[in-house]
């Protein structure tokens, strides 16, 4: 029951994963899968000892080849479990098909609102009161799969991108570990319901 994290960006929830997976969870995470390599992420694992693999989709013909690629390194390290921290690129049929429910995903928004990049600006441009995080099953759409979990942050009236930011961010690190260690451990449904 191996995991792997794939991060685009500077992968502080990569990290978080990694951590409290080593403390809690029954498996550590494995390995990153990158698709930028001036990705933070990639530091990060080399910091944590934590094999690392960078992918850039332009170097295949198409995304179905760049996905295969993944899909070998995945198979020979046998994960089980994609973690999506950051990853900003949609995960194609190869994967989806390979890994049935077996791949969850963060955003920084209570989905359904703001989907898509930049959500925590969008949030505080559109003046919410509240905004949050949201952990859900990954499918072919954007930010779109069935929620396993989500928490509120509240917009303060003086708050900044800034502030919302490390606010935002500060949850994500405490809920995604956890929600992986609730599926992992049985201690809720490791499917959508009726899947
Ligand atoms: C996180 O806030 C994550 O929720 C977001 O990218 C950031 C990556 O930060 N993901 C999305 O917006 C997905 N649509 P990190 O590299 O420091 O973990």
């Amino acid at each position: 029951m191996s995991i792997a994290v794939f991060a685009s960006g500077s992968g502080s929830n990569f990290e978080s994963l990694v951590e409290r997976s080593r403390k809690q969870w029954p498996r550590p995470v494995s390995l990153l899968i990158s698709d930028k390599p001036q990705a933070g992420a990639l530091e990060r694992a080399e910091r944590l000892g934590v094999p690392a693999f960078v992918f850039q989709p332009k170097s295949y013909e198409n995304k179905a080849a760049y996905e295969q690629a993944i899909l070998a390194v995945l198979q020979e390290h046998e994960i089980e479990w994609i973690l999506l921290a950051g990853y900003m690129r949609l995960i194609g049929p190869t994967l989806l098909g390979s890994y049935p429910w077996r791949i969850l995903n963060i955003h920084p928004s209570l989905l359904p609102a703001f989907q898509g990049k930049d959500a925590v600006e969008q949030a505080l441009a559109y003046g919410v009161r509240w905004t949050g995080v949201t952990v859900h099953w990954v499918d072919e759409g954007m930010d779109t799969g069935p929620i396993i979990d989500q928490k509120p942050v509240l917009v303060e009236p003086e708050e900044t991108l800034e502030s919302l930011m490390k606010k935002v961010q500060f949850v994500e690190h405490n809920l995604y570990p956890a929600t992986v260690y609730k599926l992992l451990t049985g201690k809720i449904p490791d499917r959508p319901s009726g899947r």
